[in-house]
């Protein structure tokens, strides 16, 4: 066991857990924040993703270890009125769901970083967020959407 501090949605927070528990388990199962969900375990789908110093990541494979220091930020950190949130409400894009955690952490990653992706630029960041469902189309509007949100221009 180790005690990592790190800070998770803007709060100091310490684990006592084995440095090589993926993070994805910390967060579900240590700290109870159950937004992020399991799809793969393997870096294939998106699904686990959330924000590592502001760069979207796996947290399935992610050691716990390696984000000692380091600025976590979840689903839940997004507060519910995030541009991105706000977005993917008003264009409808969840079918099912349980994509949609990751591609909405995937979506504030490219939009903190891109004022006004392009079409190329939204689907380059989004191309690892697997959807069952279909919903890319969707996404690709709400991506557009979140920027002008964020911009105060709609
Ligand atoms: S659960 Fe992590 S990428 Fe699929
Ligand atoms: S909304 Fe169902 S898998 Fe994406």
């Amino acid at each position: 066991m180790a005690a990592i501090t790190f800070t998770l949605n803007g709060k100091s927070q310490t684990i006592d857990v084995p440095a090589e528990m993926p993070l994805l388990w910390v967060l579900r199962d240590t700290l109870a924040l159950t937004g992020t969900k399991f799809g793969c375990g393997m870096a294939l789908c998106g699904a686990c993703t959330v924000h590592v110093d502001g760069a979207p990541t796996r947290s399935c494979i992610t050691q716990a270890s390696s984000v000692a220091g380091k600025k976590i930020t979840t689903i839940e950190g997004l507060g519910g009125n995030h541009p991105v949130q706000q977005a993917w409400v008003r264009e409808d894009v969840p079918q099912c769901g349980y994509c949609q955690s990751g591609q909405i952490m995937t979506a504030a990653a490219l939009v903190a970083k891109t004022k006004n992706p392009t079409d190329a630029d939204i689907d380059e960041a989004m191309r690892g967020n697997i959807c069952r469902c279909g919903t890319y189309q969707s996404i690709r509007k709400a991506v557009h959407l979140a920027a002008t949100l964020q911009g105060g221009r709609a």
